[in-house]
């Protein structure tokens, strides 16, 4: 028997620029992303018949039928297999932790049948799950089909906070208000120091941060929370909510920072991360 184990990373949106929208009612965006080393664990077997199971700290709640994009993604194969999901991130966090375990078992599953190209209907998964396959800095445009990665950029420090609410991505994108916003330059930086970095991120933005804020305001509270962290350089959200980051030049101050902010809020998901 054959078992492969991937890891599925959070994908954090440093930048979400949503600068139009296409006929059919999805969003045209400029989002650069990266990487965090927290994330679910995707373990795949080869089995005679395909059978799919969620454990893990954060496995309850988690859909088993085919609503789950594990579930989808797997269906793309031809081969029955044995899928245990190890959930550790929050669902619908704006952190993609669908699309990633989705794009982790299709790497699993490539592994096992040896494929070299992606199965047909990997983009219909989700707009996430191509970046989320590259599990690389990345600059995301279009609705997320067109994936550049982005090297020579300096690894982030990260606290990440969830304050324990779903919030849903199409309910996010029908309260945003301008619909045609200004994309990102055409030139993104490139070999520079983790402090310019963060200056130039912060001239940046995340379009889907008022109308997430009006849906879910407890969001408000959490970016607010975060920007009082001692040495937090930036505080922002992620996709469409509702997890936020807080941006941070050395692994030593976001670490203690995500232990004071653990102690503040004990009921909240805190993780500090490394953003690659
Ligand atoms: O592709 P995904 O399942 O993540 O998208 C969920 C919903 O979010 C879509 O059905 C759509 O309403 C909205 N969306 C959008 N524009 C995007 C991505 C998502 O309007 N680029």
């Amino acid at each position: 028997m054959t078992i492969t184990k991937v890891f599925a990373p959070a994908k954090v949106n440093l930048t979400l620029h949503v600068t139009g929208q296409r006929k059919d009612g999805y969003h045209l965006l400029d989002s650069l992303v990266m990487f965090a080393d927290v994330g679910d664990r995707v373990t795949v077997m080869s089995a005679p018949k395909p059978l799919f199971e969620v454990t893990g700290p954060r496995a309850t709640g988690v859909p088993t039928d085919d609503t789950n994009l594990v579930v989808r993604a797997a269906a793309l194969f031809d081969i029955p297999a044995h899928i245990i999901l190890s959930k550790y991130l929050p669902a619908s966090a704006g952190i993609g932790g669908g699309s990633s375990d989705a794009a982790a078992t299709i790497l699993a599953l490539s592994e096992i049948t040896g494929d070299t190209c992606l199965p047909e209907g990997v983009t219909d998964l989700g707009a996430d799950v191509r970046v989320c396959l590259m599990r690389q800095a990345a600059r995301m445009r279009g609705i997320g089909e067109d994936v550049i990665p982005c090297p020579g950029l300096p690894p982030l420090f990260a606290v990440l906070a969830n304050p324990g609410i779903e919030v849903p991505t199409p309910a996010v994108f029908k309260a945003l208000a301008n619909k045609a916003n200004p994309p990102m330059p055409k030139r993104l930086p490139h070999g520079i120091k983790t402090r310019e970095f963060i200056d130039w991120l912060a001239s940046q933005r995340n379009d889907l941060e008022p109308p997430a804020l009006s849906t879910a305001p407890v969001i408000a509270d959490v970016l607010q929370a975060l920007a009082s962290l001692p040495e937090a350089r930036l505080a922002r959200m992620s996709g469409s909510g509702a997890t936020c980051f807080a941006l941070f030049e050395t692994d030593k101050a976001a670490k203690g920072a995500a232990q004071l902010l653990s102690d503040q809020q004990p009921a909240w998901w805190i993780e500090p991360a490394r953003l690659s």
